[in-house]
């Protein structure tokens, strides 16, 4: 059933370029620079209402959802709210006409999200799904949707079900987007990035035996900083999950810039700061948080997306990543901490595929 892999955690991280040509699959227009999205049956005129959108979810999906905040307001120009599923089915959630829920679950069956999407139903909201599980309640109860097709996800922290998220996301901020302002030649080009996206991602995973040997130099840690800007906030967030989750080491996720209110106190020379800088728009500014965690003697491993010439010499550890737009960094960069953290788990001796605690549903409130 792992198909020779130890663990399912590690069967469903190598199973991602797979997962990712097949949510991709039949839903890319090259000519057009557009997505086919055959799960939403709204027409047009009902699309082009939509003037705002409110995505909720929990965990991991919750961190996929801040990552759609961030696609679909720079590609489409849509603003989006994202809420924890948890908090907006107890507060009094402001939900207007052409506002549009989008709950994103891997399982359909979240208690919060469902709760969630059942209290913005009753507001009269629109609802679209993002789901893997084809049939299960929150499939069912919206009133269109995508599915992921990523395939079972057996292990309990989530690996595959993000990075598909991230790319339905894309695809359909692509759909969104190509109807408002994004001109064909952006769309081609996201399109072309996405055709390429599962061979570097392929590429990536041929580092695994670099990604133990970092984590034995880090496995005894007790703490780590996870670091970003931009569209890689929310893969510092889903970092330090994924460590926390299935290694039992303390770490936190921040963007960088944020450091300086606060965090910054926690660093010595004992505290390892995992810093996702590959080469996008904010990378100067990431560049000089990671100057500032230096000055202050913290233990430097950098995600990068070429040679990086400026910080050669200035960390402790460079990660290599392909190049691609900077939308889709994201589902690059996270490929190496979803291997950080299961090799630091396997160190430690812990379960990575049954974290104690945890249940791969959580169906209960
Ligand atoms: C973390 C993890 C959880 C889930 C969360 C939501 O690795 O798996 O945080 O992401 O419980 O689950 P779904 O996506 O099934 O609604």
């Amino acid at each position: 059933e792992k198909s020779g892999y130890e663990h399912f955690m590690l069967k469903e991280i190598h199973e991602q370029p797979q997962s990712l040509r097949d949510v991709m699959r039949g839903r890319l227009l090259p000519e057009e620079g557009m997505s086919r999205l055959g799960g939403i049956t709204l027409s047009d005129a009902d699309l082009a209402k939509v003037e705002r959108i409110t995505i909720t979810a929990c965990g991991t999906s919750w961190h996929a959802g801040l990552l759609g905040e961030y696609l679909l307001e720079e590609l489409a120009r849509i603003p989006v709210d994202v809420q924890y599923a948890s908090e907006f089915r107890y507060k009094n959630p402001v939900i207007e006409d052409n506002t549009l829920v989008l709950a994103i679950s891997q399982s359909g069956e979240t208690a919060d999200t469902l709760a969630a999407l059942r209290e913005a139903k009753r507001r009269g909201a629109l609802t679209m799904g993002i789901v893997n599980v084809v049939g299960s309640t929150i499939a069912r109860e919206t009133d269109f949707g995508m599915h992921l097709h990523a395939g079972p996800e057996i292990g309990v922290a989530s690996t595959k079900a993000f990075t598909s998220q991230i790319v339905a996301l894309v695809l359909f901020s692509l759909y969104m987007g190509r109807r408002r302002d994004m001109s064909v030649l952006e769309g081609r080009e996201m399109v072309e990035a996405l055709q390429r996206l599962p061979d570097q991602v392929e590429e990536i995973l041929q580092q695994t035996d670099d990604l133990r040997t970092l984590a034995e130099e880090f496995a005894d840690a007790r703490n780590f900083l996870y670091l970003g800007r931009g569209y890689q906030f929310p893969v510092a967030l889903e970092g330090a999950l994924k460590l926390k989750e299935v290694s039992y080491i303390h770490a936190e996720g921040y963007p960088a810039a944020e450091m300086k209110h606060g965090p910054i106190a926690l660093i010595d020379e004992e505290m390892p700061v995992v810093f996702l800088a590959p080469r996008d728009p904010v990378y100067a500014k990431v560049v000089s948080n990671i100057e500032e965690v230096k000055a202050r003697s913290g233990r430097v491993i950098a995600v990068v997306s070429d040679d990086a010439p400026e910080l050669q010499g200035k960390v402790d550890h460079l990660i290599r990543v392909p190049q691609t737009v900077p939308a889709l960094l994201p589902v690059l960069t996270t490929i190496p901490l979803q291997l950080l953290a299961y090799h630091a788990a396997i160190l430690r001796g812990c379960d990575v595929d049954q974290p104690r605690n945890l249940a791969k549903s959580v169906t209960v409130e």
